[in-house]
């Protein structure tokens, strides 16, 4: 286990939908891919006609949001999130949305549905807080139809290089730890591991990058990763002023702060029985 999937530190981040909308808000912000993350997830997806679809942590179910008007009126979806704070977010938003026909606390690890039910499953960026991810994946597998699909998104180990220098560079002193969540599950090593329950993995990568001329969605973002960094301890309230002039100064030296990302969806087919 590592900081990444403990479940502890990953429920206190996900307690509410408070920092997910902050990362979230940054990333709409500063992308500079206009296209966007959500309209790109939706575009993979493949559902057959009357598909049952559910998904795994599916957060404020942003994505549903965001393309609520292209959802296939003869599917039937169910969200799941082990957190109620962001499964209410999720259904909050999308009361309207005939197709999503249930919401349900669920932790991926304790899956209650019948083997082959499912046509499509999606764990989009969370697979990597979970502790036993083997049975996860073989979970998945066994609800799924064998003509079933599993889509699953996460991060490359190049997402938001940069970053970290910001933070160490403002206070060398701060000893400022970022904990990898892609070592755990991410775009370099996914593959590897869904492979032992899927015969058929394709990775498809989405092109981006932040270009950051305003510090505030930034500074959010940065304090957004309680857990997963040990920023709390370091971001006193005089200190986040101090950084945001450090990222005023260097946007109005440079014009901008320029940070790479790297982030991707696996879908998987095939499942082994
Ligand atoms: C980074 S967020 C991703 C949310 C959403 N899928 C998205 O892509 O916007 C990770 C989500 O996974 C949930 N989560 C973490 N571990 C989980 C587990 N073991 N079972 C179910 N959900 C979990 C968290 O509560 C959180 O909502």
């Amino acid at each position: 286990m590592s900081r990444a999937n403990d479940s502890n530190i990953v429920k206190v981040q996900y307690n509410s939908d408070k920092n997910l909308n902050a990362r979230q808000a940054f990333h709409n912000e500063c992308s500079i891919n206009k296209y966007g993350w959500t309209n790109w997830i939706f575009d993979q997806y493949n559902f057959k006609p009357n598909s049952k679809v559910i998904e795994f942590g599916c957060g404020n179910g942003s994505i549903w949001v965001k393309n609520k008007n292209r959802i296939p009126k003869d599917i039937n979806v169910i969200l799941t999130d082990f957190s109620e704070g962001m499964l209410n977010s999720a259904k909050n938003k999308l009361s309207d949305v005939k197709e999503i026909v249930n919401y349900s606390v669920m932790d991926i690890q304790n899956i209650e549905f019948e083997d082959n039910y499912f046509d499509v499953v999606i764990a989009n960026h969370m697979l990597y807080h979970v502790p036993n991810r083997e049975l996860a994946i073989s979970e998945i597998a066994r609800i799924l139809k064998s003509d079933g699909t599993f889509y699953a998104t996460t991060n490359g180990a190049n997402n938001m290089k940069g970053l970290k220098d910001l933070v160490t560079k403002f206070d060398a002193q701060s000893n400022y730890k970022m904990f990898s969540i892609t070592k755990e599950f991410g775009l370099e090593n996914g593959e590897e591991q869904l492979k032992k329950h899927f015969n058929s993995i394709e990775k498809v990568i989405y092109e981006d990058s932040l270009h950051i001329t305003n510090p505030k969605p930034l500074v959010d973002y940065i304090l957004s990763l309680e857990g997963h960094t040990n920023i709390n301890t370091i971001m006193t309230e005089k200190k986040v002023t101090d950084f945001y002039r450090y990222l005023e100064d260097i946007i109005s030296k440079d014009g901008s702060i320029d940070i790479p990302k790297s982030s991707g969806m696996f879908i998987a087919k095939n499942p082994k029985k």
